[in-house]
C-alpha cells in the first residue's frame, strides 16, 4: 500500500510517517514537501529508526510520486501561529490545498485523500464541490476531538482513558458537538454527573485554545501523528470498529453536500459506511447549525 504524505516535512506529516513504521504492515511511504532539505532530514532519520524494526519502505519524493498512491495524507499548510480558531488559516490553507489538488486531479490520481490541513471540514468540502470526487475517497481527520473528550471524561471519573469510550460528531472546532449518551466506560453506559461532564468538556472544547495559547509554535503532532496511522490501519486491515471522520454528509443528520464530523466505517476505498450517532434533539439543531456556517467558509473560497 503506497502511502504519500503532502506536507510530510512538518509536524504532524512526520508523525504519521513515525507511526506508520511501527506498524507491521509493509507501506511505502514517500515524504513530499515545498521544504527539500527538512525531506532529507526526515528521511535519512526514519531510515534509521526502520532498522531497528517495522515494516515499511520509505523516501522523499516530488508530487508526481503522488499520483499512484494509494493513500494521499495531506497536511501541508501555512505556519501555525496565535489564533483562538482554526478558520483564520482558510483562505491561506485554500490556497495550498487547492494548488496541490489540481495537480493530483491533473496527473489522475485515483486513491483516497486523507485530509488533515484545517480548518478540516469547509476545506473538505471546498475540495468535494472543486475535484468533483465521490465522498467514499474523502475523509477528514478529526480522530483528535473524540481523543480530547476521552481525557477529559476520564479526569472527571478518575479513570484510565483507555477505558472510556465517546463520540464527537459535527465541527472539528468550535461547533463540535460531545454526545453525552455515547459515553462508555469499559462497554457499559455511565452516567456522569452535571458536574463531571462540565469539566470533560471544558477539557474538549477548549484544548485548542489552551494549546494555542503556549505559543509553541507546533500542532498536535504526536496525537495527530498516531492517530493518523491508525486511521491508514482500518483501511489497510478493515474491520467493523467505527472510525471518526469528517465526511461529505448525504442527508445524514438532515445535512446535505457539507463535510462534518460523524462515526464512519472505513474500508480499503475509504468511507464504506455512515452511522449516524443517536443524538439528542439539541445536539441535532447543534450540528445542523454549524454545517450552515462549514457551508458559508466553503463558499467563501470563490477560485
Ligand atoms: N485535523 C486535525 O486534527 C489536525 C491536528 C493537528 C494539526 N492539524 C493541521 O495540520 C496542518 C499541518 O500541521 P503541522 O503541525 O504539520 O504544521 P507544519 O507547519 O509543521 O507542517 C506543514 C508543512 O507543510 C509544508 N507545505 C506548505 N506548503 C506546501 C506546499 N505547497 N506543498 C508541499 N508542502 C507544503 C511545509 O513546508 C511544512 O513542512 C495544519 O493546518 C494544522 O492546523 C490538523
Amino acid at each position: 500500500m503506497k502511502i504519500a504524505i503532502i506536507g510530510g516535512a512538518g509536524g504532524i506529516g512526520s508523525s504519521v510517517a513515525f507511526n506508520l513504521l511501527r506498524t507491521q504492515t509493509p507501506y511505502e511511504i514517500v515524504i513530499i514537501d515545498n521544504r527539500d532539505n527538512m525531506i532529507v532530514s526526515h528521511v535519512m532519520d526514519l531510515q534509521d529508526a526502520l532498522s531497528l524494526g517495522g515494516a515499511s519502505s520509505i523516501v522523499g519524493g516530488q508530487m508526481s510520486d503522488a499520483f499512484d498512491a494509494d493513500v494521499v495524507v495531506l497536511s501541508a499548510a501555512v505556519p501555525l501561529t496565535l489564533n483562538t480558531s482554526r478558520d483564520v488559516y482558510l483562505a491561506a490553507n485554500a490556497d495550498i490545498v487547492g494548488g496541490i489538488v489540481d495537480q493530483l486531479v491533473a496527473g489522475g490520481f485515483a486513491g483516497i485523500l486523507l485530509l488533515m490541513t484545517n480548518p478540516v471540514d469547509p476545506l473538505l468540502t471546498w475540495i468535494a464541490r472543486r475535484t468533483g470526487w465521490s465522498r467514499q475517497r474523502l475523509l477528514g481527520y478529526t480522530l483528535n476531538d473524540v481523543q480530547r473528550f476521552r481525557t477529559g471524561i476520564a479526569q472527571a471519573l478518575g479513570v484510565a482513558p483507555q477505558r472510556v469510550t465517546c463520540w464527537v460528531v459535527g465541527e472539528h472546532g468550535a461547533g463540535a458537538v460531545q454526545v453525552r449518551s455515547s459515553i462508555r466506560l469499559d462497554g457499559e453506559p455511565v452516567t456522569l454527573t452535571d458536574e463531571q461532564f462540565a469539566h470533560a468538556l471544558d477539557y474538549a472544547q477548549n484544548w485548542y485554545v489552551r494549546h494555542v495559547a503556549l505559543d509553541s509554535g507546533r500542532t498536535s503532532t504526536w496525537s495527530s501523528g498516531i492517530g493518523g496511522a491508525l486511521m491508514i490501519e482500518a483501511m489497510a486491515h478493515p474491520t467493523s470498529a467505527p472510525f471518526p471522520a469528517s465526511v461529505i454528509l448525504e442527508g445524514e443528520y438532515g445535512v446535505f453536500g457539507i463535510s462534518s464530523s460523524t462515526p464512519i466505517l472505513l474500508g480499503a476505498y475509504g468511507l464504506e459506511k455512515v452511522i449516524e450517532s443517536e443524538l439528542a434533539s439539541d445536539e441535532l439543531q447543534q450540528i445542523q447549525s454549524v454545517a450552515a456556517k462549514i457551508d458559508e467558509l466553503s463558499r467563501s473560497l470563490n477560485h
